[in-house]
C-alpha cells in the first residue's frame, strides 16, 4: 500500500498518534491545545458519543449521493475544511496543499485571514469549488477592507466573519515561550495584517483591548457594503444571535466555538446546534465545527440540522502526518466512512438524514 506510506497513516484511528509523532512539539500544543481547563474542548469530541443511530435496513443502499450545494456551490459531500491559521507551521507545504486535496476532493475550504501563504497563492489552482476566506477583524478597517478585496478578486465565493474572538482566549498550552504566536511568525498576507492579541492591556479602571474588540453587529453591514459575496458568520452559540446576524444579513451561520480555544465552559457545538436550528434554519445554512473526526460524525450533526459540518484539527494532523497527500488521504476515508454509514442506516441522499436518524443515549 504505497499510498498509506506516503500519507504516513493508515486510518482515521491511528492519524492523531502518527502525527503527534511528526509535528514539532511547540506547533503541536499550538494545534491542539484548547483555553482554559480544556473543558470545551473535551466536550465537543464527548458530545457525539452521547448519540446512537437508529439504522433503516433492506433499504436499496445500490447508490449514495452524498452531494450537496452549499450557498450555491456544488460540493461532493457535506464538510468543509475549517480556517485554521498559520498551516505552514505543520508543513511547509502549507494552505496551497490543502487547496489541492480540497479541490480534487470536490470539497469546500476556507483559508484563516493568518493563513502561512497569501490568499492569491491558495487560491491559484481552484477548480470547481472556489474557496472562502475567513475574515478577523484588523484593529484597521482599511486593512480588513483590503482584505475582503482580495479574496473577492482571488476567486473566493464566500467571505466568513469569526465573531467569537475579540481577544485571544487563555490558553495554557500555549503560554509564553511555546508557540510564538504574535511575533516571528510570518502571515502570508502581509505584513499589515495582524492576529488577535492574547494580552489585554490595563489602564487604569479598564482592561483595554484592541480596537476591533468594540466591534458590534453594525459592522456586519459594513462589510456587506463593501463586497457583493455572501458572508458567513463563524461562532455562533445561540438563537438569539443566530437571528442577530440573520438580521443584520448574514447568509449562514456556523455553529463552533473555536474548538474549544476560546472561551472555556461554552457548550459543545452539537449541544448549541439544534437551538440555532430552530432559530435561523429556516432561512439560511446552519453549518457546525468542533470535535469532527469520522463520517459518522457528520452523519449525527446533520441529523440534528446541520447543513454541513467543518473539520478543524484532523486535517492539521493528516497535514503534519503526510503533507498534501496526507490530506488527500484523510478526506478520501473520510468521505468513504459518510457514504459507508449512509449505507448501514439506510439513507441514499444527504436530504434523507434527517432527526428520526438518532437517538440520544447512556452509552
Ligand atoms: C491550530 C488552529 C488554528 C485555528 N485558526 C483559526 C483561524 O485562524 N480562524 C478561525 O476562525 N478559526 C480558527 N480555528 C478554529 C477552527 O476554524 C475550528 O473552529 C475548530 O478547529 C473546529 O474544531 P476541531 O479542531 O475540533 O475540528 C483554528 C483552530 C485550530 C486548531
Amino acid at each position: 500500500m504505497e499510498r498509506t506510506t506516503e500519507a504516513g497513516f493508515s486510518t482515521l484511528s491511528d492519524l492523531e498518534e502518527v502525527a503527534s509523532k511528526r509535528v514539532l512539539e511547540h506547533v503541536w500544543a499550538y494545534v491542539q491545545g484548547g483555553a482554559g481547563e480544556e473543558r470545551t474542548l473535551g466536550a465537543n469530541r464527548s458530545a457525539f458519543r452521547q448519540w446512537t443511530f437508529r439504522p433503516r435496513t433492506l433499504v436499496d443502499v445500490s447508490r449514495i449521493d452524498t452531494n450537496i450545494s452549499l450557498l450555491g456551490t456544488m460540493v461532493r459531500a457535506p464538510l468543509f475544511v475549517s480556517p485554521m491559521a498559520y498551516q505552514g507551521q505543520v508543513h511547509p507545504v502549507g494552505e496551497p496543499a490543502v487547496a489541492r486535496a480540497a479541490r480534487d476532493a470536490g470539497i469546500l475550504a476556507v483559508y484563516s485571514t493568518l493563513s502561512s501563504f497569501s490568499i492569491e497563492e491558495i487560491t491559484r489552482n481552484s477548480g470547481s469549488v472556489p474557496p472562502w476566506f475567513q475574515l478577523y477583524l484588523q484593529p484597521d478597517f482599511e486593512v480588513s477592507r483590503r482584505l475582503v478585496e482580495r479574496a473577492e478578486k482571488a476567486g473566493c465565493s464566500a467571505l466568513m466573519l469569526t465573531v467569537d474572538t475579540p481577544v485571544l482566549g487563555v490558553r495554557d498550552r500555549q503560554a509564553p515561550g511555546g508557540f510564538a504566536i504574535d511575533s516571528t511568525v510570518p502571515i502570508g498576507n502581509g505584513s499589515d495584517v495582524v492576529p488577535p492579541s492574547r494580552s489585554p492591556m490595563e489602564q487604569g479602571k479598564f482592561y483595554r483591548l484592541r480596537s476591533e474588540a468594540g466591534s458590534t453587529w453594525d459592522i456586519l453591514e459594513e462589510l456587506l457594503s463593501i463586497t457583493r459575496l455572501p458572508w458567513v458568520v463563524k461562532g455562533i452559540l445561540t438563537g438569539d444571535d443566530a437571528r442577530t446576524a440573520v438580521h443584520h444579513g448574514a447568509k449562514a451561520v456556523l455553529v463552533s466555538n473555536h474548538g474549544g480555544r476560546q472561551l472555556d465552559g461554552a457548550p459543545a457545538t452539537l449541544h448549541a446546534l439544534p437551538e440555532v436550528v430552530d432559530a435561523v434554519g429556516s432561512e439560511v445554512e446552519v453549518y457546525l465545527d468542533g470535535g469532527v473526526r469520522r463520517g459518522l460524525d457528520i452523519l449525527v450533526a446533520l441529523a440534528l440540522g446541520a447543513k454541513a459540518v467543518g473539520v478543524g484539527r484532523p486535517i492539521l494532523w493528516a497535514l503534519g502526518a503526510g503533507g498534501e497527500e496526507g490530506v488527500r488521504r484523510y478526506l478520501d476515508l473520510l468521505k468513504l466512512e459518510l457514504a459507508t454509514s449512509m449505507a448501514l442506516v439506510g439513507r441514499t441522499t444527504i436530504a434523507e438524514v434527517d432527526r428520526s436518524l438518532v437517538a440520544k443515549t447512556d452509552i
